[in-house]
């Protein structure tokens, strides 16, 4: 079976979040299935650097503007179609925003050109490679679904995967002609979203699926609350719609092998992790400490729930507990992390920007690490602190509910338990896990239980790619159906 990937970020190409992490790691978990993935992706500066081998399988004489040309490589141990448009991609940074953060106003038509291109691989437009599902990531490439139904081969199957509902791809009308779909499509079972154009909306109503990374957050998205004003659409496809859990890259993220820690080790022994957390105590310059160390490896936004961190750092300081973060967001956010950490020089330490290496070092070393999310479509830090024997704290929401077992009198009683959670959206709810986190450090029999079962428990990619499989086959067998 082929399938083509349509998404705007590929770890370790580019990356904002887990979007690239996901994206990196399903292809080669699919191909134990017998399946053979094609991954497109904008040919952004950085791809560009960092490819060697490539030939030409398209070119487009105009493509929304320009010229632009569909390469083929492998890189990584996977096989990408990059779309090398200078005039779209041609710029260095974010993939999505300009130096000083503010998204690209042509987002729209860097996002449509990708989509449309994706349908013309679907269409047949490379010699000897014909996907047989088209698997398309959030918004950015959730217009696959509208070009594909729009071409040739309009019975092509199209996965839309929806890694975050906040971000949707909603534009003015006035962009509708330039896309290039016919007038018939905007219309509200079509493009159309609150009399503008919704490139996320377009997606979710004509996949033949619609997938998000986890079976709570599939829930959550078909109510008001959590639906983002996506919900009743998402209702009115209810049958289409399943939650596939995340798993990891169990290669990259091995606590046993990681190059980006002083030392390695494993559920037998935790010894070494000392020399991981003295060497994280240096890169954020703590005092030494009896306490846990907390630590913050995040987008710093709303939704991640860091102001509520932020409130609770007197409460980790004034109860022994340090705290680190690696962070970068929203300015504001960024500011109050960095006061804090010079009012509590010592106690807590602040690094902005974003650092892989360190993300990888702060897993090995910290205590636990804290992720109070007001919504989470899956989260995958928590599922680095499971495999890195940091204990997870988190919102019981989304796909934290979904993979992490709180250390409840039962559970610890079951030896089942992984992690501590704590209701979301509440800043005392918070701080009383930060005390329970306190309270079981202090007990190191019960902690390193913790750490145990956490580090036992599988999310790597075997059990999730296995559910893409089912759902792409299902898809073709629907298709072929009379
Ligand atoms: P989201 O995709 O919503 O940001 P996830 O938990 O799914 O959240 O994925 C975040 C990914 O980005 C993880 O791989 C995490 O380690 C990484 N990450 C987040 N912030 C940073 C940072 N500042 N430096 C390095 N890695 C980061
Ligand atoms: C999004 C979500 C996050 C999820 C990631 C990968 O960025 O915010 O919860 O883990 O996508 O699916």
């Amino acid at each position: 079976m082929r399938i083509l990937s349509v998404t705007s970020e590929l770890h370790p190409l580019v990356k904002t979040g887990g979007l690239a992490d996901v994206t990196g790691a399903l292809p080669p978990a699919l191909a134990a299935h017998g399946i053979d993935v094609r991954t497109l992706l904008p040919a952004y500066p950085q791809v560009l650097k960092a490819m060697r081998r490539h030939d030409v399988v398209i070119k487009y004489k105009d493509l929304f503007g320009a010229p632009a040309r569909l390469l083929t490589t492998r890189m990584n141990g996977l096989d990408l179609l990059l779309l090398d448009s200078p005039l779209l991609f041609g710029r260095e940074g974010s993939p999505y925003a300009d130096a000083r953060g503010l998204d690209w106003p042509d987002n729209w038509r860097r996002f449509a050109a990708l989509s449309a291109v994706a349908a013309d691989v679907a269409a047949g437009g490379i010699a000897d490679w014909k996907a047989d599902v088209v698997h398309a990531h959030d918004w950015q490439a959730a217009l696959t679904a509208a070009y594909v139904r729009h071409s040739r081969v309009p019975e092509t199957p199209v996965v839309v995967t929806i890694h975050n509902l906040a971000f949707q791809g909603r534009f003015e009308a006035r962009i509708f002609p330039s896309l290039g779909l016919p007038a018939s499509a905007f219309k509200l079972d079509g493009v159309e979203y609150y009399g503008g154009v919704g490139f996320l909306k377009a997606g979710l109503q004509y996949a033949d699926a619609i997938t998000t990374v986890s079976p709570t957050y599939a829930r959550e998205i078909r109510t008001q609350e959590f639906g983002m004003g996506l919900d009743g659409l998402l209702r009115v496809r209810d049958s289409a719609v399943h939650g596939i859990v995340n798993g990891i890259d169990i290669t990259e993220w091995d606590p046993s092998t990681d190059p980006h820690i002083p030392g390695h080790f494993s559920a037998r022994s935790l010894a070494e992790r000392k020399q991981n957390r003295k060497a994280a105590e240096q890169r954020f310059a703590l005092k030494p400490g009896k306490g846990p160390i907390f630590a913050v490896i995040s987008r710093l936004t709303w939704q991640k729930g860091i102001d509520l961190i932020i409130d609770a750092i007197e409460h980790i300081v004034v109860h022994g507990g340090r705290l680190i973060v690696l962070g970068s967001g929203d300015n504001a956010l960024e500011g109050a992390m960095l006061a804090a950490a010079s009012k509590y020089r010592g106690s807590v330490g602040v690094i902005t920007g974003y650092d892989e290496p360190l993300a990888h070092l702060m897993q090995a070393g910290a205590d636990a690490i804290l992720i109070p999310s007001r919504f989470e479509p899956c989260g995958l830090t928590q599922l680095y602190g499971l495999r890195y024997g940091t204990v997870p704290i988190v919102a019981r929401t989304g796909g934290l509910a979904d993979t992490i077992i709180d250390a409840n009198e039962a559970a610890l009683t079951a030896g089942v338990a992984t992690g501590i959670m704590h209701t979301p959206s509440s800043g005392d709810a918070l701080k009383t896990a930060i005390s329970r986190a306190i309270e079981l450090y202090a007990m190191p029999a019960r902690w390193q239980a913790i750490q145990k079962q956490g580090m036992r428990a599988d999310f790597s990619w075997a059990r999730s790619s296995a559910l893409y499989a089912d759902l792409y086959r299902s898809l073709l067998t629907e298709v072929k159906k009379p």
